[in-house]
């Protein structure tokens, strides 16, 4: 089914092909018109102010806070913490957790295959407080080795497991619900890096019961600037701060302040609150197509397996990831030319390919996509370019990108 019309920039554009979701969807009309009508109608501070106007705002993001935790599976909405994007919660585990409750010679266990998101901030903890970060590595389908991660896990001590459920790059669909049972196994506490997988598929932190789970809001239909921290209530008490400031604070002397519980502990300043009403639109929205998440989920899988299986036909291509199966959420397929079994790969390069799509009003993404362990550690690449899927593509889409890849390089 597609949906392309309720998206205002597609019906705006309709030559423009946006295959560019992984690094931002585009936005339904019912998400903008939630952001404009808190605009036009309840914009002041929250929590703070105590007219009815300030009243209504601080309702309307508590309203969007159950329904966000609604949309992930949380019982308990202090465990919804509203960040920018998966950035900023990976960057909230490092510093207000990982910081405060890990030490030097604490290992971290993240993979080979994650956003730098979700490697740097472990980099940079390890230079301050001197935790060891170690990586899980790849077999040759693009899965994670899972006796490799069991191995390193058993020696006793990993205190952090980082691990993304969907890979930028591969498409490759890990199973958390599993490595989350093994790093609790042996006692260390897990994040999940859902920035690929949250309004992709079903998501359900009750269920899946990790200690963090990170995304993108802005991912997932949702406005730009809107993500989430799901904490687990056990770590509510371990958790310490990651900015400091106005309205986080229950009480300051000159000395010394007190913090408010979270969520709010971890949400200084103000808010995008017309944001997060935006993005609880965006999960009401995915929840109102039919079958809900399972519907999304069947439909982007539908596209990202066909543009597989045309993407395969183009002679010298190499497509990266395990490939349509119960291993692959197929949100998108990445591919490159320049591979040294491509004959011509110096002219095919995927800078000049994503350029020369995009002369051609197809917005895919070239180069590394922040995972440069991944392609120069695993892959042994320099790059590729990625077309990735939401609700709004279409086959159509799809066989317009295979007609003007075949053009650039004939
Ligand atoms: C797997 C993964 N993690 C983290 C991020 C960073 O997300 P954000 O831009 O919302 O901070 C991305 C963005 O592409 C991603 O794909």
């Amino acid at each position: 089914m597609s949906t392309k019309k309720s998206f205002p920039l597609l019906a705006n554009n309709p030559d423009t092909i946006y295959l560019d979701s992984a690094a931002t969807s585009q936005k339904p009309q019912s998400v903008l018109n939630a952001e404009l009508e808190h605009y036009l109608n309840c914009n002041a501070p929250t929590g703070r102010s105590l007219y009815p106007m300030a009243n209504a705002a601080t309702e309307a993001l508590n309203q969007a806070r159950e329904e966000i935790a609604r949309f992930i599976g949380a019982e308990n909405t202090a465990s919804v913490v509203f960040t920018s994007g998966t950035t900023m919660s990976t960057n909230t585990v490092a510093f207000a957790w990982a910081r405060k409750n890990l030490k030097a010679g604490d290992k971290i266990l993240t993979t080979i295959m994650e956003h730098h998101a979700n490697i740097v901030p472990w980099q940079i903890l390890s230079e301050d407080i001197g935790t060891i970060l170690d990586f899980v590595h790849l077999d040759n389908n693009a899965l994670l080795d899972l006796t490799e991660m069991e191995n390193k896990l058993s020696v006793g001590d990993v205190k952090l497991v980082c691990v993304g459920h969907v890979s930028s790059v591969t498409a490759t669909l890990n199973p958390v619900k599993k490595i989350i049972a093994l790093a609790k196994k042996y006692g260390a506490k897990i994040l999940v890096d859902g920035a690929q997988s949250t309004g992709h598929i079903p998501i359900d932190v009750n269920d899946l019961n990790p200690d963090f789970y990170a995304c993108s809001g802005h991912k997932m239909l949702g406005p730009m600037g809107t993500g989430i921290l799901f904490v687990h209530p056990d770590r509510f008490n371990e958790i310490g701060t990651m900015f400091t400031g106005g309205d986080m604070i229950s009480k300051v002397t000159p000395t010394e302040p007190w913090f408010k519980p979270l969520p709010t502990k971890l949400e200084a300043g103000t808010q995008n609150v017309s944001g997060f009403i935006g993005l609880a639109e965006a999960a009401r929205w995915l929840n109102n197509y039919p079958d809900g998440l399972i519907g999304v989920e069947r439909y982007i899988k539908s596209l990202g397996t066909y543009a597989w299986q045309e993407l395969a036909q183009i002679p010298n291509i190499l497509l990266l990831g395990p490939g349509p199966g119960d291993s692959c959420s197929s949100s998108l397929v990445s591919f490159t030319f320049n591979h040294p079994a491509c004959p011509n790969r110096k002219k095919i390069d995927d800078m000049i390919l994503g350029e020369k799509l995009g002369e051609q009003n197809i917005c895919v993404r070239s180069g590394i996509f922040c995972t440069e362990p991944l392609f120069s550690h695993q892959l042994n690449l320099k790059g590729a370019t990625r077309a990735s899927f939401h609700i709004y593509n279409t086959k159509e889409d799809i066989d317009q990108l295979v007609q003007a890849i075949q053009k650039i390089i004939n």
